[in-house]
């Protein structure tokens, strides 16, 4: 299995647009992502943010029938194959759209699920090797990543309970056992460790107003500690 050398994670960076973010949510099926990112849109757009949410793999025409092609299959796809689908619509929506979108002041492009998932998933679960993936998003654009990450964490029991709540048919992803979102969560707290200036790990078994307070707390630190970095260049 190959290495994860410090140089390796090193070569990971945030892109720099002044006066813009870039934000991703992780975290088990139920832990409370998409809630979080509508509750985080009207924050921001009522700060005078514009506000663009992204899903993966999707966001992008090649990107939304990949993700048709990959939810119904029948037969089972490689961790390898899997992969290289999610790397290469992840390219294409960085060169379509994020890239574009940051590049406008005053923009947060927040991601539904971006390479964390990529690392877990394929990486650490099905048994890839979390180097493996890092190496093949070792290329830029794929290697730029989101300004902050949060991770809201949850255990396989809580997510169990709050998809029985939800009642939603369960997708490609989804219609595996218990074990399978415990070994997800030993992976993403292995992520957590891996970048650990990047990934806020949240205990996401609150009630939806303390998480959506924690959050926002956490981006005005982001936005406030930009603010103060350019007021350094310029003097
Ligand atoms: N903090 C919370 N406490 C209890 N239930 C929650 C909380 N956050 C979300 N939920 C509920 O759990 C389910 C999954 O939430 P969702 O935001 O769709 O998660 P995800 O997008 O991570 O799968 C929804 O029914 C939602 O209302
Ligand atoms: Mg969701």
């Amino acid at each position: 299995m190959k290495e994860i050398t410090q140089e390796l994670l090193n070569s990971f960076r945030a892109p720099a647009f002044p006066g813009s973010f870039f934000l991703s949510f992780e975290g088990i099926e139920g832990a409370g992502k998409s809630t979080q990112i509508l509750k985080l849109q009207k924050y921001l757009e009522d700060k005078n943010f514009r506000v663009l949410i992204l899903r993966e793999p999707g966001g992008t025409q090649f990107g939304e029938k990949m993700r048709q092609a990959i939810l119904e299959t029948k037969n089972e796809i490689t961790p390898l194959a899997e992969a290289y689908l999610f790397a290469s619509s992840r390219a294409q929506l960085l060169s379509e759209v994020v890239l574009k979108e940051l590049a406008v002041p005053n923009t947060v492009v927040i991601c539904d699920r971006y390479i964390d998932s990529s690392l877990v998933y394929q990486g650490h679960s099905r048994g890839l090797g979390v180097a493996e993936v890092l190496n093949i998003h070792n290329t830029f654009p794929l290697n730029l990543v989101p300004h902050l990450t949060f991770y809201l964490r949850i255990d396989a029991e809580t997510s169990e309970k709050r998809q029985k709540i939800r009642n939603a048919p369960k997708d490609y992803f989804e219609a595996k056992g218990i074990e399978f979102y415990k070994k997800l969560v030993v992976g993403y707290d292995l992520m957590a460790e891996l970048f650990p200036n990047r990934i806020l790990k949240l205990n996401a078994d609150v009630t939806m107003d303390a998480m959506t307070m924690t959050i926002t707390e956490a981006v005005n630190k982001l936005i406030n500690q930009n603010k103060n970095s350019d007021l350094e260049e310029d003097i």
